[in-house]
Order: structure tokens, then sequence, then C-alpha cells
């Protein structure tokens, strides 16, 4: 799908330029949506605002949470004409995630950047990051007031807490945390179906993040049916990662070439089932009590299992030391486990590590796995983080306790490195 284009971003007061940075966006008569701009105190995606106003120099900066997701199914139904697979899978965002801060960058700076700290991102320039602030940025651009200037440069910071390549929509989350960020910073809004187009053009996990809940995916990953809340307690998750970063192209090669799983139709006919249930109105307790269909529900395991030398023994020593069964997110690698409460999840983290490190537990990659507790993440419940216009529901993590753990964690290492847009000629 390719990228926004100009027809849905909802324009100014066409009176042309003469508009300040920060002074509330584009505003007028044609649909945009006043109150979002920076320094409102608005927010649309779960995250605080820091306001300012271009004329007191100081900065003004929107913060973003990036949730992970778990695919709590993964068929694969077929393959398309556009060379994707068609999809259907119920996927869940999570408490862990990353942070995402985008600000003007200092005046005369041309170029948007992106700094990152935390867990090691691969030594490329073309962050998810950036190439969303340019991509929403060409499609708000047309309705830009004093067009053809466009929405000035943004320095980004990402503090990463989710691993990377591993099945987590890292990756992708930051770049819908991105499409908003950047919006909300500039004072400008899209069309649902603009943004969608943008999000599309990231990547096929991106629109699920833009809708930001429970959802059934279908599509190569552009169709997002919202789903209701899982009911009770939310449930709580253990991921294990190896460290060894797996390439969701080659996952879906390996799956074209023929590795697939022994039962063809089984992961469809759970997730259908589940997606119905959940429909319906299931509860945390309900969906634990499936986590051995679960496991056998993700269309993807042989298919990550045969490019892992390793991986199968690695899943077979883990539910043996859980003494229950592990699912798959997505390509992986990430395995995963449901428990009752965080504090089990977090009983079962300890245990992880420690069987990692006295070899109970087979390693695979590059050292130990990064082993992290966290729930799956509902809706906002607090009124602080609704959107102003009441529009989408933005995701709140219900509980952030697990990033201490993930910052407590040593595997992945840190970095703190500086990126620029390339081929940004918005300026
Ligand atoms: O869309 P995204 O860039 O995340 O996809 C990475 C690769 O995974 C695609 O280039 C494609 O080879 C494969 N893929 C697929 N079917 C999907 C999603 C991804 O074949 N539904």
């Amino acid at each position: 799908m390719s990228g926004g284009g100009g027809s849905g971003a909802r324009s100014g007061d066409g009176s042309g330029g003469g508009r300040r940075f920060g002074d509330g966006g584009p505003g007028g008569g044609s649909g945009a949506r006043r109150g979002s701009g920076p320094g409102s105190g608005a927010s649309d995606g779960g995250a605080s605002d820091g306001g300012s106003d271009g004329a007191s120099g100081a900065r003004i900066h929107v913060v973003r949470f990036a949730p992970a997701k778990l695919n709590l199914t993964l068929a694969v139904t077929g393959k398309r004409d556009d060379g994707y697979h068609s999809l259907h899978s119920i996927m869940v965002p999570l408490s862990l995630g990353d942070a995402l801060t985008v600000a003007a960058t200092p005046a005369g700076a041309t170029r948007d950047s992106l700094q990152v700290s935390g867990l090691v991102l691969p030594a490329k320039s073309d962050n998810l990051v950036l190439r969303a602030i340019i991509a929403t940025r060409a499609a708000v651009a047309p309705a830009w007031p004093g067009a053809p200037a466009f929405p000035p440069a943004l320095a980004a910071r990402l503090a990463k807490r989710i691993p990377v390549a591993a099945g987590l929509g890292g990756g992708s989350s930051d770049a819908a945390a991105a499409i908003r960020a950047a919006l909300a910073a500039w004072g400008a809004a899209l069309d649902p179906e603009a943004t969608a187009a943008v999000a599309a053009s990231l990547g096929s996990d991106v629109p699920f993040f833009l809708a930001g809940t429970a959802a059934l995916v279908t599509g190569r990953g552009e169709s997002v049916e919202p789903l209701p809340e899982i009911g009770g307690e939310p449930p709580a998750v253990l991921l294990v990662t190896p460290q060894l970063p797996l390439s969701t192209a080659a996952v879906f090669k390996a799956y074209a070439d023929g590795a697939r799983e022994p039962e063809a139709g089984l992961a469809r006919n759970t997730s259908e089932r589940l997606a119905a249930e959940i429909r319906a109105g299931t509860t945390s307790a309900a969906l634990l009590a499936r986590a051995e269909e679960l496991a056998s529900a993700n269309d993807l395991r042989q298919a990550a299992a045969s490019l892992v030398p390793g991986l199968r023994t690695f899943v077979t020593a883990l539910e043996r030391l859980l003494d229950r069964p592990v699912c798959q997110s997505g390509s992986g690698p990430t395995m995963w486990s449901l428990y009752a409460s965080l504090a089990e999840a977090r009983k079962a983290v300890r245990f992880v590590r420690l069987a990692a490190v006295n070899g109970t537990l087979p390693l695979i990659g590059t050292g130990e796995p990064f082993v992290a507790a966290t729930t799956i993440a509902g809706r906002p419940t607090s009124p602080l983080v609704q959107p102003a216009d009441g529009s989408e529901g933005a995701i709140r993590p219900r509980s952030v306790h697990n990033w201490v753990e993930i910052d407590d964690q040593g595997p992945g290492g840190t970095s703190d490195g500086q990126m620029e847009s390339k081929g940004d000629k918005s300026q």
C-alpha cells in the first residue's frame, strides 16, 4: 500500500502562511481538530504532552507509549497477489513498551533526528520512527499553511525496551507512535483513512498499533477489527526471547518454501473460535484454559524453527521447566506463556533466568535470553489519557512495574545512538 498522499490531510483555515510552529496547529474551518495541538494538554496516544509556545522559545515535546504485542493466534490463510500472506490473527497490546518523545528541533535544524537509548538497535539509519515522521509529513504537507513549506523537522528520542526483530512488533509500534507524535507536535490532523494508509505503507503490523486495542487482524495486516477487552484481572504474560534476531521476511519465505505445521487449518480453527469467544465477551480465566490450543495456533512455528537450530529443543526445555504450554509470538523467536497474575509471571522470570544461568535451559543465540513479566494491556481507564475529542481509545499500560524489571535486565546491553533521516528534503 502506498503512503498517505494529501487528500486526507485536514487543512488549516486557508489563510496561507505566517503560522508559527507551536501556535496550536492548523485549526480553521475544514474539519481540523482543535485542541490537539502542542501545548493544549490533549493526548491522542496515551501519554503526556509537554506544552510550549514558539514565541517563548520553550521546547515543544510530546511523549507516546509504544506497546509491544502478542499474537494470541496467527493463522496464515493464503498467499496474495502482492506477494504478502493473508492472515487471521488475534493480536493484543502489552504493558511492556517503548517510550517515544518527539520535540521541535532547535532553531535552524533542518533534518529529523533520532536518539535511541535502552536496548541495542541494528545500526541502520532507516529506523521506522524516522520513516514514519517523513511519511506523515508528506501526508500533511498539502494542507500545511504556507505550502509548499513543510511541517518542520523533529527530534525524536526512543527509549527502547522491546527486543528487536523478536516477533513483538516493537519497530511497528514505534512507527505508529511516531505518526501520532508527529501529528501532535505539528498540531496537525489526518483523516482516519489517510492515517491508515500512512501506517500500512510502513509495515503490516503498523495498522494494528494505530488502532491501539486488542484486535482481529486480517488481510496482510491492514484490516483491523477491534475486539472487546478480556474481562477480569488482566492476563499476565511471561516473555522469553532468545538473543537472536529473526527477520519476518525470512520466516514467511521459509513458510512459503514449505516449512508448515503438521496439521493444516488448526491455527485458523482456533483463531476463529477464539475471535468469536472474545467478541461475545470472554475472561482471563477462559483464555488461560485455552493455553494448550494457543500453543499450536501459530502457523509460523515450523518456519521459525527451520531457521534457528536449537529453537525446538529450547521450547521443549522451556515447557518442561515451566510445566505449561509455550506459544510463539508472530514470526518469533519470542516465546510466551500466560499466567493468572503478574506475581506468578514474575516468579517464572526468576526461575527462567536461573535455569539459563545453571544450564537447565539450553542457550541459543548470543547469550542469555531476554526474560520479562508483563500483562495484556487494556483500554485506558483514566480520563487523563482519553483523547480530547473522544475519538479513538488510547492505550495505557495497566501497570508499568515491568519496566523496572526490564531495566534490570542485563542481556541486550544499551545503546545511545544518534540517527538522522536520510532523504528528508522537507526543509
Ligand atoms: O510488512 P512488513 O514489512 O512487516 O513485512 C516484512 C516481510 O514479511 C514482507 O516483506 C513479507 O515478505 C513478509 N510478510 C508476508 N505477509 C504478511 C506480512 C509480512 O509475507 N502478511
